[in-house]
């Protein structure tokens, strides 16, 4: 990167260029307008300083900050990366430092393979109504305007400092979108009704304020996750009262809704490990290789509600964990010979309610996700397979 600033700006515009034909190449930007805003939208703008994070043999993730002063050339490069970046740590709490640090990510800039692929597969006619929840850098926003104009985009952010420095960004660049402080589930109803709704969060369930907020005809665009960490990206069309649509994959994941609240692991596991040493074991017919498909664990998040799934490894075993608030736990254990076997403790029988489930599963000639469809009532998210008429289960908060 030059010392002027257009030798700045020069570098910038070479940078999207290539970005955008990155992206064009592995299809995930398809069509003219959205090439267009890609190409318009300058990334760096929308991310003064993130994090590079660094896996360490302990298991830990450490987060260093980078930004234009700690070497403007290689923030330039990575801002222009088709790479998601972390761009808070525990709700801002924990300050940019350019020492590496420990945090949870607490929003981000989502790599743009994924913020395009969305953009593309909301089929945004001109002149829709666009309502965006989590608006982050404001980088997805800018897409938006750049492709339909601020009067028809209007944003919700959770967090007001986000919120607030996103709006400063867009107005950098001459865009003064709606932007809106408040929890997403609850839309922004004095913009409505809208042609479009798209959620760069993942909630557990679509909440009923965006049914309500969406006309006739409209498009609901949102990557659902569950208790067991299962994604699905779903595509739901807006019908009179109703909103329908089939799961389409689980490749678009976002961080949880901050209004999901997830139990305390570490007191769970502990009495679970505990009680696991007076267990008996079962024989059981599930491979591990079951419990990470995606398709199976949304059966599964249906058939153990609020159910917590995760993975610990010691002395050539892996325990694959499943952990409920109410102290119910099971474990598949696997040994490095290729032995495997379940234990299960607590009020409710979790392991045999995933034995049942994959049972259930194998009898349907196990479904892929594609299989998955949803229908959103006023009250109720119904998750079926293949048609409507089959439900396998009720999405909770
Ligand atoms: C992955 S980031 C958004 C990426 C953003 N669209 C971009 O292009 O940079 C997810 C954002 O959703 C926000 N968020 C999480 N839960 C929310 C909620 N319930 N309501 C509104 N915003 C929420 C987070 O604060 C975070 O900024």
């Amino acid at each position: 990167m030059g010392n002027t600033l257009e030798e700045a700006e020069e570098a910038a515009r070479e940078l999207r260029t290539a970005l955008v034909e990155e992206l064009e190449h592995d299809n995930s930007l398809r069509t003219p307008h959205w090439r267009d805003a890609v190409s318009a939208v300058p990334r760096h703008v929308f991310l003064p300083s993130f994090y590079t994070a660094v896996d360490g043999s302990d298991g830990i993730t450490r987060y260093t900050a980078v930004n234009r002063d700690t070497d403007a050339q290689t923030w330039l490069r990575l801002a222009y990366q088709n790479t998601t970046w972390v761009t808070q740590l525990d709700h801002g709490l924990t300050q940019p430092n350019s020492e590496p640090r420990t945090g949870t990510p607490t929003s981000s800039s989502t790599l743009p393979g994924v913020v395009v692929r969305m953009l593309e597969d909301l089929d945004v006619p001109d002149r829709a109504n666009v309502l965006e929840v989590g608006t982050g850098t404001g980088y997805s926003t800018a897409l938006l305007c750049a492709r339909l104009g601020d009067r028809y985009v209007t944003s919700v952010e959770h967090d007001a400092a986000l919120s607030a420095a996103a709006g400063e960004r867009l107005a950098s660049l001459g865009h003064r979108p709606r932007l809106v402080v408040g929890d997403g589930a609850e839309g922004c109803p004095s913009s409505g009704p809208y042609d479009r709704i798209i959620a760069t969060y993942s909630p557990a369930r679509v909440p009923s304020p965006w049914l309500a907020q969406a006309r006739p005809g409209a498009v609901i665009l949102v990557s659902l996750v569950g208790s067991l960490d299962a994604y699905g990206y779903v595509k739901l069309h807006v019908g009179d009262g109703e909103a329908q649509g089939r799961f389409i994959d689980s490749d678009v994941s976002f961080m949880l809704s901050r209004e999901t609240r997830r139990p305390a692991i570490g007191p769970l596991m502990r009495a679970a490990l505990r009680s696991r040493d007076n267990a008996a074991g079962l024989d059981t017919a599930i491979h591990p290789d079951l419990l990470d498909d995606p398709a199976f664990l949304w059966s599964a998040q249906l058939a153990v509600p609020g159910t917590t799934r995760l993975r610990l490894s010691a002395d050539r075993v892996t325990g694959r964990w499943f952990l409920h608030p109410d102290g119910s736990w099971a474990v598949l254990e696997s040994g490095n010979d290729g032995t495997t076997r379940a234990f299960q403790g607590g009020p409710r029988a979790l392991w045999t309610a995933l034995e049942a489930t994959a049972s259930t599963w194998s009898s349907h000639g196990r479904p892929g996700l594609e299989r998955y469809g949803l229908t959103v009532a006023a009250e109720t998210n119904t998750v079926w397979l293949d048609d409507p008429g089959n439900p396998l289960g009720v999405l909770g908060e």
